[in-house]
């Protein structure tokens, strides 16, 4: 495989859902492509129910699409058996939001961790045991919390212990499923740096998933923007946040914090008129699926859905207006997330120096 073939490669990916009372169904993912290459942190952001966990499920094979493929490291795997899906565990995994639910209490650190050595590389004991005192020393946890139960754990170790688990057989692409979002700010900092500091060392691919997207723009190299399942803008994170074509795109920057309240008023106010009103998913009309909410639509908005296009700022943009408004300049480019600042991003630059994902931001 070339260095410029995709790792993950999702083409006009479909996933609908059944719904009661003669309701034609959920179309909760709606023809979205996306690549990740290796080493590459995408972010997939988007407000609460645009589709951003049931593209995560598609890939992993939880949810079945009704169209479009998914191929990873240029094998179709969109109907892979159960057998293929066992040994594509090997390869992709995944890190889900709740860390209190994702990990068994009734097993040890241990026999969380060593589950896949056993099953897929068929280690003996004191191989494992040694591989997880490893995989927990990578995750900055003690060896002896092996022998612990999860309940022994806060929330931030325990979603140590489920990067551990993902990372035990050296996957080239993790799903990242709001792997922070439950955490308190600081513990969000520091599982964040853990991810980057990671990537750098093994150059693992990041499907990153948030609502977040001061997170995902700290943490990502590009950003697909998601709404009511299909992709609204997608580009460079730099370029996505610091020159959106996107009235959605916009939106979702101005609703981030800012360091400057004077700024963030002054956009809080474009955000509410931008924004006006919460419409359902089941009302999408043949247009754009943004337009009853965006400001400046027109009528063939409303008629014809746009398809994606580039955009002399930089980015690929979904809107039949984007080359006669003028969006540019967010200037919240480069900004981290509250939760990223201060002494545990310090403290992890001068322990590591740039990181290369970060050196690529
Ligand atoms: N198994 C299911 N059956 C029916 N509808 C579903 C199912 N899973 C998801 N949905 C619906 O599909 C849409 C997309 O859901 P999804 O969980 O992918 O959104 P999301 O972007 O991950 O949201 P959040 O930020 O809240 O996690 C939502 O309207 C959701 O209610
Ligand atoms: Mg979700």
């Amino acid at each position: 495989m070339s260095a410029e073939t995709p790792l993950l490669k999702v083409t006009d990916l479909a996933v609908h859902f059944r719904r009661r009372g003669g309701l034609p169904p959920l179309r909760a993912v709606d023809g979205v492509s996306l690549d990740v290459m290796p080493g590459e942190t995408v972010g997939l952001v988007g407000e609460s129910g645009s589709g951003k966990t049931t593209i995560g499920r598609a890939i992993l094979g939880l949810d079945r699409p009704v169209a479009g493929s998914i191929r990873f490291d240029d094998r179709d795997i969109t109907d892979a058996t159960p057998s293929e899906r066992r040994r594509l565990s090997t390869e992709l995994q995944v890190v889900f939001q709740d860390p209190y639910s994702s990990l068994d209490p009734r097993r040890t650190v241990y026999q969380t961790l060593s589950e896949p050595l056993i099953v897929h590389q068929r280690m003996s004991k004191s191989e494992s045991a040694a591989q997880v005192a490893t995989a927990l020393e990578r995750v900055g946890l003690p060896h002896n919390a092996a022998s612990n139960y999860p309940a022994a754990f806060s929330g931030g170790q325990r979603q140590r212990i489920a990067i551990a688990r993902a990372l035990m057989l050296s996957p080239r692409v993790v799903i990242c499923d709001e792997v922070a979002s439950a955490l308190d700010l600081s513990i969000q900092a520091q599982v964040l740096n853990l991810l980057r500091t990671l990537q750098a060392e093994f150059a693992i691919g990041y499907l990153f998933i948030s609502h977040d997207i001061a997170v995902v723009r700290y943490m990502s190299h590009r950003i697909v923007v998601l709404y009511q399942g299909e992709v609204m803008e997608v580009g460079p994170a730099s370029l996505i946040t610091a020159t959106p074509a996107h009235p959605y795109t916009r939106a979702l920057l101005s609703a981030a914090p800012v360091p400057d309240p004077v700024r963030q008023a002054r956009l809080r106010s474009e955000r509410e008129k931008t924004i006006r009103s919460n419409v359902s998913i089941d009302e999408k009309g043949p247009g754009c699926p943004f337009a009853p909410r965006c400001p400046y639509a027109l009528d063939i908005c409303r008629s014809v859905r746009p398809e994606l296009d580039i955009d002399p700022r930089g980015t690929t943009v979904a809107c039949h207006r984007h080359l006669d408004l003028d969006l540019a300049h967010v200037g919240t480019a480069g900004a981290v997330p509250a939760a990223a600042q201060g002494d545990d991003v310090r403290r992890a630059r001068l322990r590591t120096g740039r990181s290369r994902s970060e050196q690529q931001h």
